[in-house]
């Protein structure tokens, strides 16, 4: 047996090569979706770029149009560069039945809730959700006669009570954007499923490495390619993996609202997703050791990341995350705008823009306030987040302590 048939073999089985132990993250991310009977053993799938596929005659036309599931059909149905990061990206989600790739995260998104909601219909959203997607409910949804009600992220089996007879779905994301509260997916999940309410995750934080969604019953779990997968802060791309009975759906409407990826984005991805694990590692290790730093400092009044207990919903992220990733925020201890652009302007090691998972380290004013709905916030001060990428944290941490000093002197 040659050793790309073993490899494709091992993945199907969902099991390390050559026996029954179920293989760590760290091997299915180099391994998932890899198929050499599309690529002959190349180890990368290579860009397929394609609109018309030809065909022998008539019949043949006919035959492939009505089974086009991993056969090429039309560009728009994909090529193996495609399909290979949907499967990859399915096989890390243990018991989902598949996974539709976009042309962004914000694009995931929206196809996902399409896929569910219809006119009449009310979608329950985490206050904590990422703005756009906040945007697209207030927005798009509500032009097409669907109602939005917000909850509290810290709700968890209190969401029952929101339930009503219009309710059709359920968008969480934890940990939440900018204040990164941990929800009670469980719970919440519970309670969808008790009154056949479909349920969605924003998992972009965690990935599927971190906190597999699927497995923790949710039915439609969305990822920002762009982040962790890509990894590397030059592709915009969005994923939605399915559980049974939810793909079918979610494939449809994709395809009728004529969603399609670039394989030349969808074979970066499948390059960054290779080494997701090594690297979310790092950012995890780094994220934490300047986090903890952080909270010893004179300036910081308190630091949102879910692994440390001055996170709200910690308690959750340590029963049922796998781990943290590299994203967070802390609060100042006073001052105002133009305190934090002095400790922001001047660092030379975070970039100031938008996005995050890339390698390298980011700095951002967020002012949560102005994206929240049903909760207030009453913190001492303006606040920062951080995306620590892979550089040495000592180097990060002295950047930093240079920034908190400028903080100081603005301050007076
Ligand atoms: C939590 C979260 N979800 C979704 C998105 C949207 O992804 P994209 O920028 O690829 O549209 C982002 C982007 O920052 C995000 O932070």
């Amino acid at each position: 047996m040659g050793r790309g048939k073993r490899h494709a073999q091992g993945n199907r089985r969902g099991v390390s090569h050559d026996s029954d132990r179920p293989a760590s993250d760290a091997t299915r991310v180099v391994s998932a979706g890899r198929r050499p009977e599309w690529t002959q053993g190349i180890v990368n799938p290579p860009v397929w770029r394609a609109s018309t596929i030809l065909y022998d005659n008539v019949a043949s036309l006919r035959e492939r149009g009505s089974n086009t599931h991993h056969r090429l059909f039309y560009g728009r149905k994909g090529t193996p560069t495609q399909w290979a990061l949907a499967d990859a990206l399915t096989e890390l989600e243990p018991g989902a039945a598949g996974t539709f790739l976009y042309c962004s995260g914000v694009a995931a998104v929206a196809a996902a809730l399409l896929s569910v909601l219809s006119p009449g219909d009310e979608l329950l959203l985490v206050d904590s959700a990422y703005d756009p997607t906040r945007g697209l409910a207030l927005g798009l949804l509500k032009r097409m006669g669907i109602r939005t009600r917000f909850y509290d992220p810290l709700i968890g089996a209190g969401i029952a009570e929101l339930i009503g007879a219009d309710t059709k779905a359920i968008l969480m994301e934890s940990p939440g954007s900018l204040t990164f509260e941990v929800q009670d997916v469980p719970a919440i999940v519970a309670a969808a499923k008790a009154r056949g309410v479909t349920t969605l995750i924003d998992n972009t934080w965690a990935t599927p490495l971190l906190f597999p969604a699927i497995a923790f019953g949710v039915d439609l779990t969305i990822l920002a390619c762009t982040k962790y997968v890509v990894g590397h802060s030059d592709v915009m791309l969005g994923s939605v993996t399915a559980a049974p009975g939810h793909f079918e759906r979610l494939r449809d409407t994709s395809f009728q609202l004529g969603q399609v990826a670039s394989p030349d984005d969808c074979w970066l991805a499948s390059r960054g997703l290779r080494t997701m694990a090594v690297r979310l590692k790092q950012h995890e290790a780094s994220a934490l050791t300047i986090a903890r730093w952080l909270a010893e400092q004179p300036q910081v009044a308190t630091v949102l990341h879910p692994a440390l207990p001055t996170c709200a919903g910690h308690e959750i992220f340590r029963r049922d995350f796998k781990g943290s990733s590299g994203l967070f925020s802390f609060v100042l201890n006073g001052g105002g705008e133009t305190e934090r652009a002095a400790l922001i302007d001047g660092l030379n090691l975070f970039g100031i823009g938008y996005s995050w998972g890339g390698f390298e380290s980011l700095a951002l004013p967020v002012d949560p306030h102005r994206y929240r709905s049903v909760t207030r916030r009453d913190d001492a001060g303006p606040m920062v987040r951080l995306q620590i990428g892979l550089e040495d944290p000592d180097d990060l941490i002295a950047d930093l302590a240079a920034g908190l000093r400028r903080f100081d002197v603005a301050k007076g």
